[in-house]
């Protein structure tokens, strides 16, 4: 026993409680814990029955993925083997029930089911999410599972990586009960029933009823790795945990356990395990921010106003409404509103058709949403979010209309997704309360909030807008105000990069193609047509983006935009679009892609699939690396967080700034200052970036020395 794990016995129950906040993850501690107290429990002849719980907010949330990263990195961990436990678990020769609240996921799932039985609290999640950090269960779950779920849903679970909730585990045979009340008291009266009966205690290792005949056991496989194939594009540990679980099917238990070990150490180091791993801490890392501290009260969100009834207001109030905070959506007039409620009603229809939402659930969110014109009752709000188009005058006016009509903490946050956060803030007249909340679109879809802090934003208005975002079950990322922000603005160099590609030599579809090829949700050519080519046109005249003398101006989408072809939503843009939505070449489109060039001199030729990468995805990362320097970015970690949440950048690949350590910074160094020569000005390597790349170190390294000087954040 230690602190993290103490035992108490009341009425013949030994209460084991696992105690290692935040999520009790099986640190090394606990899992010696658990033994010694395992070996206490069996040895005290007062002790009828074992219950395995955990205090605070979860049961076990999983293996330390600290631990997992330093396995990942290559540097032992020293975390003593959970197998000798499991094993322990289940040769107990007392009744083992384990108790499970929040959430039982990887490890701490797989310990339950070396228990003889499971409870669970009807909320409670249970889920093998391993494979979302690159690796598949390595403590014996791929085993175990299929032993109590059967071999096809184990596989769901497994390749998914998604947990299911109470009652599907009961019905799956996952657990034995679920429990209503209190959990200790309705485990330990479970735990007494089941010493009272006679008989062996069940043992997970040496059941087979669950698992299928020899003959469907192909058929299972095959369908699964289908499913990781096309559900979870180019990531390894999907396919790789369906050949665990074939082990289960086909081999004795502890053949099965060897096999699942072997691949658990090959998936462990490999690239997508170190990125995901990255990607798992980056997204907590956001939280952290100066001047935030635990002590900073974020004021409670239950109300929130909405202008303009648009795409981005109708998806915001959907985003709100799915959270349970009740909406004003208001607009200019009647006409705009009811437009507004009519696309939110059918984007819900949508979602019933789709399974998503029961038709009731969306009764009970629309109700949420009040629709009305002008500003009445914004006295009542919490925070008022401002979705109008980009037009700084209008913006700056509403900041000035509602400013004096709510309480002195209602918070005003701006959709803009370019303009200055200062100037609306200063219109406004209370610039503390003031921020930018820069959502994606569909807003209601799209995980990713730049949370834009201007120069007078208080800590209060950050930390409230921080909470709003995980209220909302988003990732939120603190960011600081400039021209684009930063995903935006990293987005330019290297949409416009695709452009030069093509008017260079390359088609759309080969840029597409190269791009999808390295693991981006969309070509740059898909998404400015899914995006409308006339946004970017506006922000070219907006920004004034090519001022500079002798800077490389786009040519080709001027002139499609001059054309009327702003992409999806007119048929036509890069692409042709049928009624299915599917992106087409169009030859008229490449013909005047050759009449452009020819006209401008440009020699064309063909390209690599490595130089396209090469030249758009290290113009991403040269860009990223001015907007850390800047300060615009927290951590180079921020960075990743926007791309892989908010433009489909490969998880897996763990962000741009992780993917350019893992290239080395060094040899993007050399190539962008090899472009810089070949191609201009635009191509000068980023300061930080020449740095980093002379001392032969990595944005991660960076954000880890910089992480002092965060001093005072906290999550
Ligand atoms: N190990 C180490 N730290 C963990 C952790 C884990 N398994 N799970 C969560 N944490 C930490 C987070 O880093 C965060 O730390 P911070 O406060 O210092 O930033 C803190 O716990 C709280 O986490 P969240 O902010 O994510 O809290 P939420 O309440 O939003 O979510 C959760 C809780 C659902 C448990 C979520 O954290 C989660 O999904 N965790 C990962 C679960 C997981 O993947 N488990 C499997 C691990 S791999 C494994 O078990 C291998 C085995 O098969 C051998």
């Amino acid at each position: 026993m230690n602190q993290a794990v103490t035992v108490s016995v009341d009425q013949g129950v030994a209460l084991i409680r696992i105690d290692n906040p935040p999520v009790n993850a099986l640190s090394p501690e606990v899992i010696s814990g658990l033994e010694t107290s395992l070996d206490r429990a069996s040895r005290d002849s007062s002790v009828r029955a074992i219950v395995i719980i955990g205090a605070g907010r979860t049961f076990i949330a999983g293996a330390d993925i600290k631990g997992l990263e330093q396995l990942a990195w290559g540097s032992d961990s020293g975390a003593p083997e959970i197998h000798d436990l499991l094993q322990t678990l289940e040769d107990t020769t007392k009744p083992v029930v384990m108790a499970m609240h929040g959430t039982a996921l990887g490890g701490g799932l797989e310990v339950a089911m070396a228990g003889h039985y499971r409870v669970a609290v009807p909320d409670a999640l249970m889920g093998q999410p391993e494979v979302n950090l690159g690796i598949i269960p390595g403590a014996e779950g791929t085993q175990r599972l299929p032993r109590l779920v059967g071999l096809e849903k184990a596989i769901e679970m497994c390749v998914s990586g998604k947990p299911i909730k109470a009652a599907d585990a009961l019905s799956a045979g996952l657990i034995d009960r679920i429990i209503e009340g209190d959990l200790a008291t309705g485990a330990s009266a479970f735990a007494r029933e089941m010493a009272a009966q006679a008989g062996a205690l069940p043992k997970t290792r040496e059941r087979k009823d669950k698992l299928p005949p020899a003959s469907a056991i192909p058929g299972m496989l095959e369908a699964g790795r289908d499913l990781a194939r096309k559900t979870r594009r180019n990531l390894e540990a999907p396919v790789a945990v369906v050949d665990a679980l074939e082990a289960a099917a086909t081999r004795p238990f502890a053949e099965g356990c060897a096999r699942e070990r072997e691949i658990f150490f090959q998936l462990a180091q490999s690239e997508q395990a170190k990125a995901l791993i990255h990607a798992f801490f980056a997204e907590r890392g956001v939280s952290k921010v100066p001047g935030v501290s635990k002590d900073t009260v974020a004021a409670p969100v239950n109300r929130v106003a909405i202008v303009g009834a648009g795409t981005m207001g109708g998806g915001i109030a959907m985003a709100c409404a799915n959270a349970g905070i009740s909406v004003r959506l208001t607009d200019t007039s009647q006409d705009a509103v009811d437009k507004g409620i009519a696309t939110i009603r059918k984007n819900y229809d949508v979602s019933v058709k789709r399974g998503r939402f029961t038709p009731a659930m969306v009764e009970e969110r629309m109700k949420r949403i009040a629709p009305q014109v002008g500003y009445d009752a914004f006295g009542d709000v919490d925070l008022v979010i401002e979705a109008v188009f980009e037009n700084m005058a209008l913006k700056k006016q509403i900041a000035g209309s509602v400013a004096s009509l709510g309480k002195p903490e209602q918070v005003f946050a701006t959709n803009t997704s370019t303009l200055d956060i200062d100037e609306i803030a200063v219109a406004s007249g209370r610039p503390p309360q003031v921020l930018g909340l820069h959502f994606f679109s569909p807003a209601n879809v799209m995980r990713l909030v730049e949370i834009v802090r201007g120069k007078a934003t208080s800590p209060e208005t950050l930390a409230t807008a921080m909470a709003v975002a995980k209220k909302l079950g988003k990732v939120g990322v603190v960011v600081g105000n400039g021209p684009g922000f930063v995903g935006n603005r990293m987005m330019f160099p290297y949409m416009y990069e695709a452009q030069f590609l093509v008017e260079d030599g390359a088609t759309p579809q080969q840029v597409d193609a190269a791009l999808t090829g390295f693991g981006m949700a969309m070509g740059m050519f898909a998404v400015d047509d899914m995006a409308g080519l006339d946004v970017a046109w506006r922000v070219r005249q907006e920004l004034n983006q090519f001022s500079q003398p002798g800077a490389r101006k786009p040519l080709v989408a001027d002139r499609l935009c001059e054309m009327g072809r702003f992409g999806q939503k007119t048929g036509k843009g890069w692409y042709l679009y049928g009624d299915d939505r599917k992106p087409q070449p169009d030859p008229e489109v490449l013909a005047l892609i050759e009449q452009t060039a020819t006209a401008n001199n440009i020699r064309r030729r063909s390209f690599t699939n490595d130089e396209i990468i090469e030249r758009t995805i290290y113009a991403l990362i040269n860009e990223g690396a001015r907007v850390l320097d800047e300060g615009h970015a927290l951590r180079a970690a921020d960075i990743d967080v926007i791309y892989t949440n908010g433009y489909g950048f490969p998880a897996w690949r763990g962000g741009p700034m992780f993917y350019a350590d893992r290239v080395g910074l060094k040899k993007i160094y050399d190539r962008v200052s090899a472009f810089h020569q070949e191609l201009g000005q635009r191509w000068a390597p980023a300061p930080l970036l020449a740095k980093l790349a002379k001392e032969g170190t990595t944005f991660k390294e960076l954000d880890k020395r910089r992480a002092g000087s965060l001093v005072g954040a906290s999550s």
